[in-house]
């Protein structure tokens, strides 16, 4: 046959596949995540998310250290409190879980990237993520509780903070109460396109999260929507974030691309429970290969635009060299 373009002359084996490859997985790219609860030699599996426990401080060092000596360098941190009210005060107390948690791992690790969630949903008796009044999320109440937890995670030693609650103004609230206080070299990492989505429903088994009334559509997107992805990025970079955040990633590459085409930042992306938990469900029943099915999904997400990926996966994926 008379061809002249073969596309396959590049694809005939490993050497010339690698070289040609527009996409490289890469662990100093990935950020593990925890969920650190209060309390002693605690490892509680979560059921369902295979592999991921709830731990104690204790055992959190130990986890960060192995994960940091295979070459995890950043990870991201839940905090699961004993207490939980109305106002989510444990959130921004100096000796709640995540404080007390990021000083150990400050003090153990001090080349670890240590990354925050910066959230109430975790802390409130209600599981929403903000102030709650006559069954309504309130949004500028809850800036103010916002940026005082941001800031004590910032005193703990946190070197990032990463808002996840979607009330409007809370990049700029937070930036204003760290630079306040000497914090302007913390960079703010948010969760600028955080859809609506069913993916997390894992995570909310994980950290008893799940809201005691309604739901998240009054303050995270809308999956119909990618136009708004591009306001909400504008908003949070106006406002001083460092690093926007497409959440989840697997049903949203194209997001992921719109917001890598327009920011001037660098873009994360966030591989959230659902999404990890089905790799496992289907390498469990013999449906797939979870090695490939994950290298693929992360490569994807790469692919896609994301500069980093938040993803459980991270450890499995460093300790057995999947890359
Ligand atoms: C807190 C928060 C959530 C996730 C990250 N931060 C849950 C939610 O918004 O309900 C989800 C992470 C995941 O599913 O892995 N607001």
């Amino acid at each position: 046959m008379d061809l002249i373009h073969r596309p396959r002359r590049l694809r005939k084996n490993n050497i010339i596949r690698d070289l040609a490859a527009e996409t490289v997985l890469d662990s100093k790219k990935l950020i593990m995540p925890h969920f650190v609860c209060e309390g002693s030699k605690k490892i509680e599996p979560i059921g369902s998310m295979p592999g991921i426990n709830r731990v104690s401080i204790d055992n959190l060092l130990k986890d960060a250290e192995s994960d940091y000596k295979m070459g995890i360098r950043s990870l991201l941190l839940f905090g699961i409190p004993d207490k939980k009210d109305e106002t989510g005060s444990e959130a921004y107390s100096k000796n709640g879980i995540v404080q007390k948690a990021v000083r150990e791992l400050k003090k153990n690790l001090p080349g670890l990237l240590i990354i925050t969630d910066v959230c109430l949903c975790e802390f409130t008796s209600h599981g929403h993520c903000g102030i709650v009044s006559d069954g309504e999320v309130l949004n500028d109440p809850t800036l103010e509780l916002l940026a005082r937890t941001a800031l004590s995670h910032a005193e703990a030693g946190a070197g990032m903070v990463a808002p996840s609650d979607m009330m409007d103004g809370r990049v700029l609230a937070i930036r204003e109460s760290l630079d306040s206080a000497g914090f302007q070299d913390t960079p703010v990492m948010s969760y600028a396109a955080k859809y609506c989505s069913a993916f997390y429903g894992p995570f909310r088994d994980a950290a008893g999260s799940t809201p005691q009334f309604g739901d998240r559509k009054s303050y995270q997107m809308d999956p119909r929507n990618s136009i708004e992805a591009g306001k909400e990025v504008h908003t949070d970079i106006e406002e001083g974030a460092d690093i926007v955040m497409v959440k989840p990633a697997l049903s949203y590459l194209d997001i992921i691309k719109t917001v890598k085409d327009m920011a001037d930042v660098p873009v994360c992306a966030y591989n959230v429970s659902g999404e990890y938990s089905m790799v496992k469900a289907m390498g469990k029943l013999g449906y797939g290969d979870e090695q490939r099915l994950t290298v693929e999904i992360l490569t994807s997400i790469f692919r896609a635009g994301a500069d980093m990926i938040i993803t459980y996966h991270a450890r499995d994926v460093v300790k057995n060299k999947w890359f």
